[in-house]
């Protein structure tokens, strides 16, 4: 791989042990993938997690000097302030989440805490060349944006952040962006939940590629897009699609896989959906916590959620969270949603993620989600899937 001068500095240590450990992954990715140069990049989003892998590469950027040389977004990190009461008893997990914060913070990452940083704090354009991770948030680039970035990891995502370099391997060349499995979807898909099944059961069908969706009625909307970016990589690994007609680089099919043909087709129907669903469910009779957004909900599923809750109440010994972003929160409390919500005893939760401890207290109740993700990863017990107007009905009169 071709190294120019500044970036042999770099790696012989000439700049700081941080930038040099960052530099010492990228070499060792871009040399497992062939990739004969490094190129610039303008953008990151590292998937922090606050767990302890997490925190050892951040450690050894921040305590090696080293400092984001391009806008760097993070992921949730669970928001201590909010769960304060629960905690007490997760003390260890709750410190290496706060202690991966500090150091997120020394290198300069922009501590945005979101998982869909592409609507707001960290917006690629089309055809720039960017390093994003999270399982929504790669696809959506590629696929909605068009932008180029291959499917990173936290650490070279933030590796990439600090040195404002990639190596060129992957999706940031256009002969990788084609299509290799023709999706013909003949399964009703029309609400966001129906795009999450949809890209469950394509991601765990395919495992791996860039599916070409035909038989999709509409342009998606943006929650549609992104609960389908989502669920693709919770059983699969997709860092892109293309829907002929609507996403930004594929006019046609035959554009889609660039004049080749697909190496599999597979077809999608409401019995694949319905199956996906089933498969997830481990719970059946009532539910006594619900936990939605993840991904976070994005203002225009507030304002919904909102009209859907306004005049009813929480049930009396059940929970209902909602997950957002930090800016999402702040538009719905400017606009109103957010009174609306929380006056019906819902929780509006900002900067965590379902994956975290913070969660650990429901670990024996039944919950619901409208999210095959949530209830993939779900830290609480059995558990029921159904839309938002199931998972409202569940807990709400
Ligand atoms: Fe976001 Fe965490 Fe779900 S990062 S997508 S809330 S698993």
């Amino acid at each position: 791989m071709h190294l120019s001068r500044e970036d042999e500095n770099i790696l012989k240590g000439e700049s700081g042990a941080g930038r040099q450990a960052a530099m010492e992954l990228l070499v060792a990715i871009g040399e497992a993938f062939d990739a004969p140069r490094m190129i610039p990049i303008n953008r990151a989003h590292a998937a922090s997690s606050g767990q302890e892998g997490d925190l050892y590469f951040a450690q050894i950027l921040a305590e090696g000097g080293a400092s984001c040389k391009v806008t760097t977004t993070t992921n949730p990190i669970v928001d201590l302030d909010y769960f304060q009461r629960y905690v007490a008893k997760e003390r260890e997990e709750a410190s290496v989440a706060s202690k991966t914060k500090n150091f997120y913070k020394q290198i300069g990452a922009v501590m945005s805490q979101s998982c869909i940083p592409y609507l707001a704090e960290n917006i690629p354009q089309y055809g720039e060349h960017v390093a994003f991770s999270e399982s929504s948030a790669t696809p959506y680039v590629n696929s909605v944006i068009g932008a180029m970035t291959n499917r990173e990891s936290i650490q070279t995502a933030l590796a990439a952040g600090v040195l404002g370099e990639t190596p060129e391997y992957g999706l940031h060349l256009k002969e990788n962006r084609k299509g290799t499995v023709l999706v013909k979807v003949q399964a009703d898909v029309s609400d966001t939940f129906s795009y999450s099944l949809l890209g469950q059961y394509v991601g765990k069908k395919i495992a791996s590629g860039i599916p070409v969706f035909t038989g999709i009625p509409q342009r998606p909307r943006v929650d549609e897009y992104i609960y389908l970016c989502a669920m693709l990589n919770v059983p699969g690994a997709i860092p892109m699609f293309h829907i002929p007609g609507i996403t930004v680089e594929a006019k046609t099919e035959e554009d889609a896989f660039a004049g080749g043909k697909p190496k599999e087709t597979i077809t999608v129907t409401d019995d694949d959906l319905r199956q996906t669903q089933k498969e997830l469910e481990t719970a059946s009779g009532p539910v006594s916590v619900v936990i939605v957004g993840c991904p976070h909900y994005n203002l225009d599923q507030l304002a919904g959620f909102a009209k859907l809750v306004a005049g009813k109440k929480v049930r009396y010994g059940t929970e209902f969270f909602v997950n957002t972003s930090a800016t999402t929160k702040l538009m719905a409390d400017r606009t109103g949603y957010s009174g609306v919500i929380e006056g019906s005893g819902v929780q509006l939760v900002v900067d965590t993620c379902i994956d975290m401890f913070c969660w650990n207290n429901l670990r024996d109740k039944a919950g619901m989600t409208d999210s095959p993700k949530c209830a993939y990863y779900r830290r609480f017990g059995p558990v029921k899937l159904g839309t938002i107007e199931e998972c409202v009905a569940a807990v709400m009169e």
